[in-house]
């Protein structure tokens, strides 16, 4: 059983700040702020007194990896995401009642404030250690300016500060075979000193308040903190070596900002103080329940690092619960940003005007609540087509369409009750009370399907009963079904709205429902007095049909490819070199006359190649790539005045000019059509 309701006087309800890095797409809506705006609507229909919050994340290196990407500074970037984040969190109705930023000069107070509290009360620890520097770029290279293998997974495309596919969090020294982002080198160890949380130090307590106190946090949730508080919790730096971030506020620490995951939850107690006066009530008061809705990417930030600085910090209340959502998958396949697999909320709102509630009904219905989920462009229409205008629309539609046609669009009276009514008014009862307990515990999925067996009640109701048959025959018993059928409209526009806001406001107005009524009139089949009258019947969702979702699958795909071909993902520009510097590169066309593999290694080729002037040996390091006997012929662009180096015992006499893509994909460099050997490359 989840917490009782009634234990809280009020609700805190954040949803994890997103990167303004980059729009966002249906798996954000998914995981995070679709389940979070259900739950916040449910309570605030409830009467409860609850604030929901949100905003923009707008540090960490990934927003400055874009910015150098773009050649703009990162306020550029962040400014332009985070209008367009905002703007689309709004158009599918998700109702913050703040969306922020953690640009915002309140949240620079704020979360500096904070830093000072615990470095005062000398929470932190300042250790110098060595960290990944890289020469070329000289910088440190914290973070995501990091790759390289996962030691937990084996991933190879895991990052300084965490693995994405394991989830696990890492540091930057963690990785097997770093590579720098900025510059694709190995990056050397320099020192540097930093201001550390010792996690170590708030283990037990942790402990007892996670795996004892809050046995009924989901099962994802409560697993992830046992086996990182099993595998033992280290020291965490919270500050960094970047020029993007909130300067950390002591003297001796120029160039060293914040850590983004120190700062950026800190943004949910700001973007409080932007919105009330009143916000210490939202923050420090124990009857206040504090529930982080969150990705699973982000559980120890928010049940083990962010705890323990409130908790350092003294002054506030703890989480009492963090509902964290697994991912939403696109066609069998993971959202990729970079990749641009992915269904952006922008773009949706472009091709599927009005239709705002269809995507946060599919994104219910088939939520990652407690594995990885898929969506497909099939199964939206499926639902939209079986499941909205079948059964949910089909039901209201002919409930309003026989109330004008016999009666004149006026709520006729319940001329007797039988077993049939008697059976609805109990079932009605039981499914909003399957409803309250499924949102309460965060069963969202459960808890639309609750809601939609109230329409397939209205509908077994018609098809049994066949009013249209009857009113020639029973006229008196019509009034009673139609009087119930609207009753249940009138339910399904109250008890509908946390999941489709849009949808059940029309429905309010058709059947004009006074803006009174809220959760606690529903339930019960008295909503709508004998007399009162309907407002006019518009159909509350349409049929999309095969082509227009043919159309967003073949988007999906050119999208993709077109990513693959042209992708953002180019290594940024190297520092310049003279004029001198490039003409002394001896680079001239060259033709492979020998190839064999390097015993023992996995990626050596020895070649022979006639560059013109001799025939020389070069190792190259493509092995994995092309097979020896199929690349006898082939011309290749060499660097022939390259120092000679010895590879495994042989001297390699020059270097092959090969081009490799952002995968590592390698492809010869070569002339278009066959020139002589030792042509010139100029
Ligand atoms: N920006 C982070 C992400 O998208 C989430 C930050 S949540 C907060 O993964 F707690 F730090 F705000
Ligand atoms: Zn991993």
């Amino acid at each position: 059983m989840g917490s009782l309701m009634s234990e809280f006087e009020r609700y805190t309800v954040t949803a994890a700040l997103p990167y303004a890095n980059g729009p966002v797409h249906i798996g954000h809506l998914a995981g995070v702020y679709i389940p979070a705006d259900i739950y916040v609507r449910y309570l605030r229909q409830r009467g409860k007194d609850v604030i929901y919050v949100c905003g923009s994340d707008e540090h960490g290196v990934p927003i400055t990896i874009k910015a150098r990407q773009e050649n703009v500074s990162p306020q550029v970037i962040v400014d332009r995401y985070h209008a367009m984040i905002k703007q689309s969190f709004e158009a599918f109705g998700i109702s913050f009642d703040i969306y922020s930023r953690t640009t915002s000069p309140v949240h620079y107070q704020t979360a500096s404030d904070f830093f000072l509290t615990l470095y005062r009360k000398n929470e932190f620890i300042e250790k110098e250690t060595e960290q990944y520097y890289d020469e070329e770029a000289q910088q440190f290279l914290a973070d995501r300016y990091i790759t390289g293998t996962c030691p937990h997974c084996g991933n190879e495309r895991a990052y300084g500060d965490q693995c994405e596919k394991c989830g696990t969090s890492l540091n930057a020294t963690d990785l097997i075979n770093p590579r720098s982002v900025l510059s694709g080198k190995t990056p050397v160890l320099r020192k540097t000193s930093h201001w550390y949380l010792p996690l170590d130090k708030h283990e037990p307590w942790l402990r007892q308040w996670i795996l004892e106190d809050h046995k009924e946090w989901k099962t994802n949730v409560y697993g992830q903190c046992k086996s990182w508080l099993d595998l033992g919790l280290q020291p965490r730096a919270v500050s960094r070596d970047l020029d993007w971030g909130i300067p950390v506020p002591l003297e001796n620490a120029k160039g060293k900002v914040l850590y983004v995951w120190f700062d950026a939850p800190i943004g949910y107690i700001s973007a409080t103080k932007e919105l009330t006066p009143h916000w210490e009530k939202y923050w420090k008061e124990p009857k206040t329940r504090l529930v982080h809705f969150i990705g699973k990417d982000n559980i120890v930030f928010h049940c083990i690092v962010f705890p323990a600085m409130l908790k350092a910090h003294g002054e506030y209340i703890l989480p009492d619960n963090v509902p964290a959502n697994e991912f939403l998958n696109l066609e069998g396949d993971k959202i990729s940003t970079s990749r641009n697999w992915a269904v952006w909320l922008h773009e949706y709102l472009q091709d599927f005007p009005g239709k705002e509630d269809v995507l946060r009904y599919v994104l219910t219905a088939n939520a990652p609540e407690t594995k990885d989920n898929d969506f497909t462009w099939k199964d939206f229409q499926t639902r939209n087509n079986s499941e909205l205008v079948a059964i949910l629309g089909n039901f209201v539609n002919r409930a309003m369409v026989l109330t004008h046609k016999y009666y004149g669009g006026v709520v006729p009276e319940v001329t007797h009750i039988g077993e049939y009514e008697t059976e609805i008014q109990q079932q009605l009862e039981t499914l909003k009370s399957c409803i309250e307990d499924n949102i309460e515990n965060f069963r969202f999925r459960d808890a639309l399907k609750e809601y939609m067996n109230i329409a397939r009640l209205g509908n077994k109701y018609l098809a049994d009963t066949e009013p249209w048959a009857l009113i020639k025959t029973q006229p008196e018993r019509v009034k009673t079904i139609l009087n119930y059928s609207l009753q249940l409209a009138a339910n399904l526009a109250i008890l509908g709205e946390p999941f489709l806001p849009f949808t059940c406001k029309k429905l309010s107005q058709m059947l004009q429902l006074p803006a009174s009524l809220c959760w606690d009139n529903a339930g019960e089949v008295n909503i709508l007095s004998t007399g009162h009258r309907l407002g006019k019947s518009e159909l509350l969702f349409e049929k999309i049909e095969d082509a227009v979702i043919e159309k967003q699958l073949e988007k999906l795909h050119q999208q993709k490819q077109q990513s693959e071909s042209n992708g953002p993902t180019a290594a940024p520009q190297k520092p310049a070199v003279s004029y001198d510097d490039f003409s002394r590169m001896d680079i001239r066309v060259g033709t492979i006359t020998h190839a064999e593999k390097v015993p023992k290694t996995k990626k050596l080729l020895k070649l022979t190649i006639d560059t013109g002037i001799d025939q020389r040996t070069v190792v190259s390091g493509i092995a994995e790539y092309f097979d020896p006997e199929k690349i006898i012929g082939q011309q290749v662009c060499i660097l022939a005045n390259l120092e000679p180096r010895e590879i495994k015992g042989i001297i390699s006499h020059g270097m092959i000019l090969m081009a490799e893509d952002k995968d590592g994909r390698l492809e010869f460099v070569a002339p278009v059509t066959t020139v002589a050997p030792g042509s010139q490359v100029k």
